[in-house]
């Protein structure tokens, strides 16, 4: 999609179809106000006739609007004025989105853009009307012999901003917009696409093609033997059941000070997760293809990151592997030494999760982080836990912790903190090895990210395990391309480009 940004009086505005927004009780926002005065109380007669009075999930479609340009007037509902939250301004910008995307209409200007929201700038509103536009016009039919797309998408998206001027700061926001919303793209690309084809070795592939775009951007990929000699038990002992050779990809961009300390985004990579001997039951296993959304989630940021040509250094890791029942494959009972030198007694072979990551994690200390946040589809505990709102996160740090939620709630990409006291250590307690790989019935998620923890005593370290958030089931099943919004977020602010 194509995008400008328009200001000035509404009225003035020629465009195919103006978005604007009402609040309960007929109440009109802003821009709406304007075209209501300029057309003599035409807005306001209609809603007297009571099609609609501004509840969320309300739209009207208008025409023929006296003393205006625009040819056509959606209003949408926003709720309670008082209640107003970029949420619910983002939830109803995207359903106008889905249907003008279905319809005739193939350019739109956006006036919600101009609404102020507290806790909100108006670059945050740009960037999330961009992102917000692309998610909803996104297909994926890579796969499909004959794709049937919409027959007039949407091509041209205007944002209005009110009277203000069209500063530097509302253009970069703009393209930050999209260079977030590419990102996101390439996270939902990767992720939906089946095991048989994004391997391991496709990971790979795909992150030196990402290489390509800037100088400042270096990749390298270890291979088997390399993470043996790196003594990587862990990692390794995963892919041993499977025929898709393990991946190490490492990406290094280097947009700030050379000397200033790198943020590490760690992404579990595991393109099929069938449990391996500890075999998962059959119903909704294709969805284990999902298990490599970290890793996706990550290569997304560092994807938008490049695009944004931040002022900072990131390293990006994505341990990649396949978990398959085999000859070869993780026993339950089985030892296996980490990176580390720990020890773990492998109790199921299904939590393969946190046994490549504490590899990955082990691996990230050569490069002296500012801090690792490391993104996994991690335990079926966390979708019991926090549903498909929210995101796990614990930390061992909670400044980071801090910021990392603040950016899930600017970035509409919320995630919710869990505790990570000591005393849930000892669920991890092994009779024959340093420590087992489950903790038993209570606080999956906990015990997982517990594990993780004892590979991160060296940095400050949060985890987002996003297995509910990854992804959508049922008829509308497929990846959602979260937690790229809140990751960027996190580094637009790192970079000093975002409140
Ligand atoms: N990839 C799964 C977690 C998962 C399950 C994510 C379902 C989304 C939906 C992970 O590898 C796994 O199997 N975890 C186990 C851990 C258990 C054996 C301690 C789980 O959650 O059941
Ligand atoms: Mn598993
Ligand atoms: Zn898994």
């Amino acid at each position: 999609m194509e995008y400008h940004v328009k200001s000035g009086n509404p009225s003035a505005l020629r465009t195919a179809c103006l978005v604007l927004g009402v609040f309960t009780r007929r109440q009109l926002t802003g821009p709406a106000k304007q075209i209501d005065q300029i057309s003599d109380g035409h807005l306001s007669a209609i809603l007297k006739k009571g099609d609609m009075d501004g509840e969320t999930g309300q739209f009207l479609m208008l025409y023929d609007i006296p003393g205006i340009q625009a040819e056509r007037i959606l209003l949408v509902g926003l709720g309670a004025e008082k209640e107003l939250t970029l949420k619910s301004v983002i939830t109803a910008w995207a359903g106008a989105v889905k249907q003008l995307n279905e319809s005739n209409v193939i350019e739109v200007t956006n006036a919600l853009c101009a609404l102020e929201i507290k806790e909100t700038d108006l670059a945050q509103r740009l960037r999330e009307s961009v992102i917000t536009a692309e998610d909803q016009v996104y297909r994926f039919d890579q796969c499909k012999s004959e794709a049937k797309p919409p027959k007039r998408p949407l091509k041209k998206l205007s944002l209005f901003i009110g009277e203000q001027k069209k500063s530097q700061t509302v253009l970069r926001a703009v393209s930050q917009g999209e260079a977030i919303a590419r990102g996101i793209t390439l996270a939902k690309n990767l992720s939906n696409l089946p095991g048989n084809l994004c391997t391991p070795s496709y990971l790979a592939d795909q992150a030196r093609q990402l290489g390509k775009q800037s100088t400042k951007l270096k990749i390298s990929v270890l291979e088997e033997k390399q993470m043996q000699s790196l003594g990587m038990g862990s990692l390794l002992s995963v892919s041993r059941g499977s025929r898709e050779p393990a991946k190490l990809i490492v990406m290094e961009y280097k947009g700030g000070k050379p000397k200033s300390k790198p943020v590490v985004l760690i992404g579990k990579g595991l393109t099929f997760d069938a449990g391996g001997i500890s075999l998962k039951p059959a119903a909704a296993m294709d969805e284990m293809k999902y298990d490599m959304c970290g890793g996706a989630s990550v290569m997304g940021a560092m994807a938008a990151c490049v695009r944004m040509e931040l002022p900072i250094n990131l390293v990006v890791i994505v341990p990649s592997s396949e978990n398959l029942p085999d000859g070869a494959a993780n026993k339950p009972g089985d030892i296996v030494t980490s990176m580390s030198g720990q020890t773990i007694e492998i109790l199921n072979t299904d939590a393969e999760g946190r046994l490549i990551l504490c590899d990955a994690l082990t691996y990230a200390e050569r490069f002296d982080p500012a801090a690792v946040v490391d993104v996994a589809t991690l335990t079926g505990a966390c979708i019991i836990a926090l549903g498909s709102q929210a995101s796990g996160l614990l930390s061992n740090d909670d400044k980071l912790a801090a910021e990392l939620l603040e950016a899930g709630n600017r970035a509409t990409d919320r995630a919710w903190q869990l505790p990570l006291w000591d005393e849930y250590q000892e669920q991890l307690k092994s009779n024959f090895a340093d420590m087992a790989n489950i903790g038993g019935k209570g606080a999956g998620t906990i015990t997982a990210a517990c594990f993780l923890s004892r590979y991160a005593k060296k940095f400050k370290w949060a985890h987002l395990d996003i297995a509910g958030t990854a992804w959508r089931s049922g008829d509308q099943k497929g990846a959602t391309g979260r937690p790229v919004s809140l990751l960027s977020q996190f580094l637009l602010k790192r970079a000093g480009q975002a409140k």
